[in-house]
């Protein structure tokens, strides 16, 4: 196993370089000979950069044009000086663009910019979120492997291990994410991956991030975080010690609802170069126009999820006091099991809030059928304010046995708190629940 590297802070490593960042620069010529999915070294830093700064500036390599704003490369293939460069390329003994689903100059910026936000030297963006974790178990596992995933993350991606990758003689043993006695218990000799969520979808328990990094090293495993709900805004998984974040850029990072797209981001050279080669053969790559709505995206991040956890936490506080809620789940209620968890590991508690409504699921349909303003989507992380019931929706492909280990049970809402006004979200929720009253 390569080394890992604990107890970095925030800051400690590539830094981009004021001058290139902020002047775009020629990073990227033509023909210049560079790992195209490696964070450009040129713009690591002696003058470290804040996050903010990296969300709008990171990546950017300015063309002939002068142009502000990051360009969109909608083109399949790339054009060679001659036969001799074309062979380079294809030979791999010269690094620069060939064709789009192996590199592509906006997906390249995204990746620069999503893989510096993670504090990450390598950044490989893919066309879901699904299609980063499908591409990683490619790449990393074979027949007779053994991976421990949390039981709570989100229902495709327990069914992907359980009914997919399972087909393919990967073995699978879903671990309770709070309990590391149970995953200690689970590892075995052909354990390679310890995959979770942090906070999990939708219950949001708060898996400890660090200790299980320690457990995958101690183990020989790789640690796996899902990065979704935080985004690198709140939480930084690679500096807790993880070896590879997972995203759905599809949520947050996009954050307003309009492509679907992913990313794997890691500081070990063998997960990339398994994990480049395996996308650029199999062709799971993200669109550029994608890529350059999700590079907008990234430019507010911060400001939105400040405001998403605004809205969370203040609804989360609102439901907690209605007598039609049984339960509500959001870690930054001080009595949520994994409050003091987070507020140690994240920089903020996110946007989502579940509850469990007094009653069965004809109560909980009719809390969401009330809404006239809040979206009834199986999305999240948008601007606007989404509702959903995992149990018969994002959750409804996985078996009730494991509905019930994972706790989603009929009564249970989901909320993606928008970017509105809260008196306005808690009023259209208010409309459902003061009706069973
Ligand atoms: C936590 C989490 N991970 C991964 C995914 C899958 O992402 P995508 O829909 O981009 O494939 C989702 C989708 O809802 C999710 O909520």
């Amino acid at each position: 196993m390569p080394a890992r590297r604990h107890g970095e802070s925030p800051g400690d490593r590539h830094q981009p370089k004021t001058r290139n960042l902020l002047e775009g620069g020629d990073r990227q010529k033509p023909g210049k000979s560079q790992p195209m999915s490696k964070i450009d070294p040129a713009a690591l830093a002696d003058e470290p950069l804040g996050r903010d700064t990296l969300a709008v500036r990171a990546g950017q390599v300015r063309g002939p044009e002068r142009e502000h704003s990051e360009p969109i490369y909608t083109t399949s293939s790339f054009v060679f000086e001659n036969a001799a460069q074309a062979a380079a390329l294809f030979g791999e003994k010269e690094e620069g663009n060939i064709y789009s689903r192996f590199t592509n100059p906006t997906v390249r910026t995204f990746e620069q910019r999503l893989g510096m936000l993670e504090q990450a030297a390598y950044c490989v963006a893919t066309a879901s979120g699904m299609a980063a974790i499908t591409g990683l178990v490619l790449s990393l596992l074979k027949p007779g492997d053994h991976v421990v995933v949390a039981r709570e993350v989100f229902g495709s991606t327990l069914s992907l291990f359980n009914r997919i990758f399972g087909r393919f003689g990967i073995a699978i043993t879903a671990a309770p994410v709070r309990e590391l006695d149970q995953w200690r218990d689970a590892i075995r000799d052909e354990t390679r991956l310890l995959f979770i969520e942090t906070p999990t979808n939708p219950l949001c328990h708060i898996a400890d991030v660090r200790a299980l990094a320690d457990l995958a090293r101690e183990s020989g495993a790789r640690l796996v975080v899902d990065n979704a709900f935080c985004t690198p805004a709140l939480q930084r998984p690679l500096i807790l010690g993880a070896d590879v974040v997972i995203h759905t850029a599809t949520k947050y990072l996009d954050g307003q609802g309009r492509c679907v797209g992913g990313a794997m981001a890691t500081n070990d050279a063998e997960v990339h170069d398994a994990f480049f080669g395996m996308m650029r053969t199999t062709g799971p790559s993200m669109s550029p126009f994608n890529a350059w709505v999700f590079l907008k995206g990234l430019e507010t991040l911060s400001l939105r999820m400040a405001r998403h956890g605004d809205n969370a936490l203040a609804l989360a506080r609102w439901l907690r006091e209605h007598p039609a809620v049984e339960a509500v789940f959001h870690p930054g209620l001080e009595d949520h099991p994994g409050h003091s968890l987070a507020a140690r590991q994240q920089d903020g508690f996110g946007g989502i809030v579940s509850f469990r409504v007094r009653g069965d699921r004809a109560e909980a349909w009719s809390v969401i059928d009330a809404t006239r303003m809040v979206s009834i989507t199986g999305n999240l992380g948008d601007t606007r304010t989404t509702i959903t019931h995992p149990a018969t929706t994002t959750h409804a492909r996985i078996s009730q046995a494991e509905r019930d280990q994972a706790g989603i049970s009929d009564n249970l809402v989901r909320i993606s708190a928008g970017l509105e006004d809260q008196a306005d979200i808690q009023r259209d929720i208010a409309r459902g629940l003061d009706a069973l009253l």
